[in-house]
């Protein structure tokens, strides 16, 4: 990846920064000047990656915009627990992704409401109750004075780990999109985007170049040297698995094969489910050992296991092995659970974010949008 020289680095505000990989991600195009999250874990990891001194260990409910620096973008990855099935799917009505509106709020607060907005969360998103949060969010950026595109974007397409995130990309409507506006749905617009956003207004079906798929599979990112279980939980996570699971594991060729999986219940039954397809399955937080992520690896005819290690966690959000992690293997996990992955947001910047920002700072006539 080509660092662009300091000058062009644009400003960045990264809101709900968690443990900084929108940062990282966001680095050689921008130069984050705010960020903030309510967590002390993750602020620590934050901090110790990007420094201090812009950062804000402070609930969102509690920043005024009016305090803020000026800046080109802003960044929202704010709370999916709403949004996910995990969750009790009460959307952007509910207490925590809810806190997307107080990241308007801040916007609505400052001197100029940054150019361009960016808010990333889980598909629910657009799928959950018929696309309705997307479309109250869409309208609310609209009334602000931006045009507004969503798509989907998989990690996997860059790393080894399933993770397709929404990400929802304003310009204010001012500022010429020219190559940037595609004339219909493109690759990164599936069908539930389409659903979503039909018949909206000021819509925008943002063009970016499709990536090439990834080719490493997550054998290319363990770490060699990690603790394995000790007998008894080997063999109760061995039970676990499924008759043809384990077929399939002890038929595949090859010395030595790992594969990832998560403990789940099925009918009443804990079983530990596996996949074969040389890809992680997405990593959540450590909340509840079920979320924990399990490696299997047979060699000859033994089996063992052991948790993926936080390391093995960061390469899969594509953290370069110099992000520095807490010790503690909890916190450590939880740091790269809810996190973006860190490629993704390069390609968004590269391609799309820091373009639009360019001309947005050349623009003879910096209108700022209306105010609601
Ligand atoms: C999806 S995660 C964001 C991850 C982050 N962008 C990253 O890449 O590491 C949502 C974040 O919102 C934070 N959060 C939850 N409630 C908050 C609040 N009231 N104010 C600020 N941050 C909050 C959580 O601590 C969590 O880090």
């Amino acid at each position: 990846m080509v660092k662009l020289p300091e000058v062009q680095r644009l400003k960045f505000l990264d809101f709900f920064a968690g443990s900084g990989l929108v940062t990282q991600g966001a680095k050689p195009w921008f130069h984050t000047v705010w960020a903030n999250d309510i967590s002390p874990k993750k602020a620590a990891v934050y901090r110790v990656n990007h420094g201090d001194e812009h950062f804000h260990l402070r609930s969102i409910t509690d920043v005024t915009g009016d305090t803020l620096p000026a800046a080109d973008v802003s960044w929202g990855s704010f709370p999916c627990q709403d949004l996910s099935l995990a969750g009790k799917m009460q959307g952007l009505k509910a207490k925590r992704s809810g806190l997307v509106w107080e990241w308007l709020r801040v916007m609505d607060e400052m001197a100029q409401r940054p150019p361009i907005l960016c808010a990333e969360n889980v598909l629910g998103l657009v799928s959950a109750d018929g696309g309705s949060n997307y479309r109250e969010l869409h309208e609310a950026l609209v009334a602000r004075g931006y045009v507004v595109g969503p798509m989907v974007l998989d990690a996997i397409e860059w790393v080894p780990q399933s993770r397709p995130r929404v990400f929802v990309v304003a310009v204010r409507k001012d500022i010429t999109l020219g190559k940037f506006a595609g004339e219909k749905p493109a690759w990164n617009h599936p069908v539930p985007v389409q659903r979503a956003a039909e018949g909206l207004n000021d819509l925008v079906w943002w063009k970016l170049p499709q990536p090439e798929s990834c080719k490493q599979t997550l054998e290319d990112f363990i770490e060699r040297r990690v603790e394995w279980h000790p007998e008894e939980k080997r063999a109760s996570n061995i039970a676990m698995l499924s008759a043809s699971h384990r077929q399939t594991l002890m038929g595949l060729p090859g010395k030595r094969i790992t594969v990832p999986g998560y403990r789940r219940t099925r009918n009443g039954v804990p079983v530990l489910e596996v996949r074969f397809d040389g890809k992680s399955g997405c990593l959540r937080t450590a909340e509840g050992g079920s979320s924990r992520q399990i490696i299997v690896q047979r060699e000859g005819d033994d089996l063992r296991t052991r948790w993926l290690s936080p390391r093995e966690a960061a390469r899969l959000m594509g953290a370069p092995d110099t992000y520095q992690l807490p010790s503690g293997y909890t916190e450590a996990y939880n740091a790269m659970g809810d996190a973006v992955a860190v490629p993704v947001v390069s390609h968004l910047a590269q391609h799309l974010l820091h373009p639009l920002a360019l001309v947005a700072s050349r623009h003879e006539t910096r209108k700022p949008p209306a105010k609601v």
